[in-house]
């Protein structure tokens, strides 16, 4: 399904993947994108400059209410919906604070998915995640849940709370298949997400909070938890907005995993970090391992088969895509 003439709504708008996600639907050529998030930051305010209001219309609203996705839905005949919202937040946090994401999170995802449903949407896709495994060195779609067959599996313990909360989402959707026999939406289990626009700070995800502390930590040492020793695989904001357009594009009918298809391990992703910083700012920082903190999982790394399968894979490298979230946070200080 192509996005030339269609009407999108793209849930999450002003977020790390939401806010590509907007512009690159204008590109394909979408009528018009409604941009949808709690809070309407300057930079969709600026697309709006570039496309027009006619084209890109910005709605700021709290889907946590069934009323205010009934009523998004109900604005126009949508076509397409990229529900991209999410919580996002540490495995610490996560761990402390798990009804910050659990509450918000299943509310919105159940009424975009019955609004959506409701209102006879052409395609709907669901941004997942990985949290929804249980730790493996390679986590296979079909290791879990596929349409056949229920969880095998529990989330591990380390991403308890949202990894249940995302597999809700996707159990809401398989419901609708079982009743109605509806099957026009796709489930994306995205590994980590790093990039521009990302929620720099000190409790934030592995690569953006380890950015933060370069710019913004006094003195030569850089303090990282752990001993570097795990595996994580991570993909590029942009590259996680381009498979959503592609999903509907091949009309993938699917749970599919979006990873970049091989783990790194955390010393590996730190030293990339720490060589874009010195790239951009000539300066050094020395890597000191607090071996008191946990290093989590030992390792999460995604398997591939499916995204080669449909050609849906990225496209930015480690490096390319750390130097473009570094260059842009330094912009921003
Ligand atoms: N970032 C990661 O590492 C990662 C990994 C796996 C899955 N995911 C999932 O991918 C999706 C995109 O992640 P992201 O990194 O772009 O997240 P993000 O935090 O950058 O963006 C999410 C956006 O959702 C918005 N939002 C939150 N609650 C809302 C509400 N009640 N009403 C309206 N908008 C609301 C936020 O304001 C934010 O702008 C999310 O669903 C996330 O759970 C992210």
């Amino acid at each position: 399904m192509e996005f030339t003439g269609k009407k999108v709504i793209v849930t999450g708008a002003n977020g790390l993947v939401g806010l590509p996600a907007v512009k690159k639907c204008l590109d394909e050529g979408a009528a018009k994108v409604y941009a949808v998030d709690l809070r309407i930051s300057d930079n969709l305010k600026w697309l709006q400059s570039q496309y027009g209001s006619d084209k890109l219309v910005l709605v700021q609203t709290d889907l946590t209410y069934l009323s205010h996705c009934e009523n998004l839905l109900s604005m126009d005949k949508i076509n397409i919906v990229l529900h991209i919202a999410g919580v996002k937040g540490s495995p610490a946090r996560s761990s402390t604070q798990p009804a910050d994401y659990l509450f918000p999170m299943l509310m919105f995802n159940t009424n975009m998915i019955k609004a959506s449903f409701d209102a006879k949407v052409d395609w709907f896709v669901y941004l997942s995640s990985v949290g929804v495994y249980k730790p493996a060195d390679v986590m296979h779609e079909e290791d879990t849940w596929n349409q056949e067959e229920t969880w095998a599996s529990t989330p591990s313990r380390l991403d308890w709370h949202p990894g249940w909360t995302k597999r809700m989402g996707e159990l809401t959707l398989d419901s609708l298949r079982v009743q109605y026999g509806w099957t026009n939406y796709t489930v994306i289990r995205p590994s980590n997400i790093y990039g521009i626009n990302d929620n720099f700070a000190q409790d934030a995800t592995v690569i953006s909070s380890n950015i933060w502390k370069c710019f913004n930590v006094e003195g030569d040492d850089m303090v990282c938890w752990g001993n570097g020793s795990s595996k994580r695989d991570f993909v590029f904001g942009d590259d996680v907005a381009q498979a959503s357009i592609d999903v509907v594009k091949k009309e993938v009918r699917d749970i599919i995993n979006f990873g970049c298809g091989e783990a790194v391990t955390i010393k590996e992703t730190i030293e990339t970090i720490k060589e874009c910083y010195t790239e951009l700012t000539g300066k050094t920082k020395n890597i000191v391992w607090d071996e008191t903190k946990t290093n989590g999982d030992p390792i999460r790394c995604l398997g591939s088969k499916r995204q080669e399968k449909y050609g849906i894979l990225p496209q930015t490298t480690l490096k390319e895509g750390i130097l473009k979230s570094m260059k842009e946070y330094k912009s921003r200080l």
